[in-house]
């Protein structure tokens, strides 16, 4: 005999409706999208436009010629990673990478104490690889909101995700790395400055050449494509045809303009964020925001009773306690909700959980990852219509992607392959 699962219940799916967007909104978002893409590129908006639309001055995918030897710094997704990549003829292609940890205090502490901090870990990683006495070109890839001037020079615009350094915004962050590595007497000089959304472009590329589009949907959301120069009014150079923008997507919607799709939980994510009213659509797709969001729908429901009978834990409370792998195995959880219900019991440390509140539970991580996806989706298809090629191959990574299932290109070590292919595309 079977066991029929639980059904989810009539509130909880009532409170979730205005999560669910119908196909009528999505098109009218990637038409607000657009609208905001093209304000970015334009010389007399660009400066308060919401999607920046930044310059990368990266206006040439790889060859697959490139060679040599380089560093790469991997700074602003889940891990904090130093790699040494070797570019070989025919492709070839060694890496050897590390990963630290970034203490919680050195992301909201002062700019010395960060950017001295990469500096301990260069050397850290360099004495470990016995390569203290080698000069290395290095390929900064820095995954926050950069107006670039130039390959390896960018001021931060403001801070993204979990960080919130001071005295860093308005700065060049190249200067400040490489004043921190040359105080060390590193021996590496940076040659460019790249977001991982340029690099999971660029690492594509290296293998397919109709990659022109680069997303990641990770700790945070961001996209870069190809754009023709004639359309990139900020860039006065025509001589090349393309060049690469950094859209910043993640800040659509800082100017209200995403305002009548977000629900009370919604606002509540911003609120209780380090920037409340910036950074909208990152905080309707990406992991770190969507994992509040299902914890704060999880109160909302509790508090009207929908869940665990009204029971709301200090941990239920308490911001960044519904991990991303909760967020995984729940959506997933074939297992007659055994793991949901462990989740809840031993994470949460909710009494008496029963089986209709995982239904309801699972039914709120399905609700909230499908519109992650479907506005994903929306804004990819508005840049593909943009720019109006054909065959575009799409060059994704990030958490999001990585545990959901869609057909598209996963970036091969995109921030620390994709970086070096810039630096080493640079003519020295
Ligand atoms: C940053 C982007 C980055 C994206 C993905 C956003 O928070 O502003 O620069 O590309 O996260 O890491």
């Amino acid at each position: 005999m079977s066991i029929r699962p639980p059904k989810k219940s009539c509130a909880v799916r009532d409170f979730l409706k205005p999560l669910k967007l119908s196909n009528d909104i999505l098109c009218d978002i990637m038409k607000r999208l657009l609208k905001e893409v093209n304000k970015g590129l334009s010389k007399d908006t660009h400066e308060m436009a919401a999607v920046k639309c930044f310059l990368t001055y990266v206006q040439d995918l790889p060859t697959g010629q490139e060679t040599g030897r380089y560093l790469a710094i991997d700074l602003g997704g889940a891990n904090f990673r130093i790699l040494l990549i070797t570019l070989g003829p025919e492709k070839k292609f060694k890496m050897d990478a590390r990963t630290y940890a970034f203490p919680e205090e050195k992301m909201v502490g002062g700019a010395d104490e960060f950017f001295d901090y990469i500096a301990e870990c260069v050397q850290t990683f360099k004495s470990t690889l016995k390569i203290e006495n080698e000069e290395f070109p290095l390929g900064f890839c820095f995954s926050f909101p950069v107006e670039t001037s130039g390959l390896n020079k960018g001021i931060l615009t403001q801070w993204a995700k979990r960080f919130q350094v001071a005295g860093v915004v308005g700065k060049d962050v190249v200067a400040l790395l490489q004043q921190a590595l040359d105080k060390r007497n590193l021996k590496v000089k940076i040659k460019a400055l790249v977001n991982d959304t340029t690099g999971c472009l660029m690492s594509c590329a290296w293998k397919d050449p109709n990659c022109r589009i680069g997303v990641i949907i990770g700790t945070g959301t961001n996209a870069c494509y190809m754009e023709k120069i004639e359309n990139v009014e900020t860039f006065p150079d025509k001589s090349k045809p393309y060049m690469i923008i950094n859209t910043e997507w993640g800040n659509f919607g800082s100017d209200g303009s995403l305002n009548d799709i977000l629900t009370e939980c919604d606002r509540q994510v911003d609120a209780i964020s380090l920037r409340p009213g910036k950074e909208i659509f990152e905080k309707m797709v990406s992991v770190m925001y969507v994992c509040e969001l299902i914890r704060i729908c999880m109160v909302k429901c509790a508090e009207l009773k929908y869940l665990f009978q009204g029971e709301i834990t200090d941990h239920l409370k308490l911001k960044g306690t519904f991990l991303p792998e909760f967020m995984y195995d729940i959506e997933k959880d074939d297992t007659n909700l055994r793991k949901t219900m462990a989740i809840l019991e031993e994470s949460f440390l909710i009494h008496d959980v029963t089986m209709i509140d995982c239904a309801n539970v699972q039914y709120i991580v399905k609700v909230i990852c499908e519109r992650s996806a479907c506005l994903l989706s929306a804004a990819i298809s508005t840049l593909v219509n943009k720019m109006a090629l054909s065959p575009i191959t799409i060059a994704i990574d990030g958490g999001m992607y990585r545990n959901h299932p869609f057909e598209m290109l996963l970036s091969q070590d995109g921030s620390g392959r994709g970086t070096a292919l810039v630096a080493a595309s640079i003519k020295k």
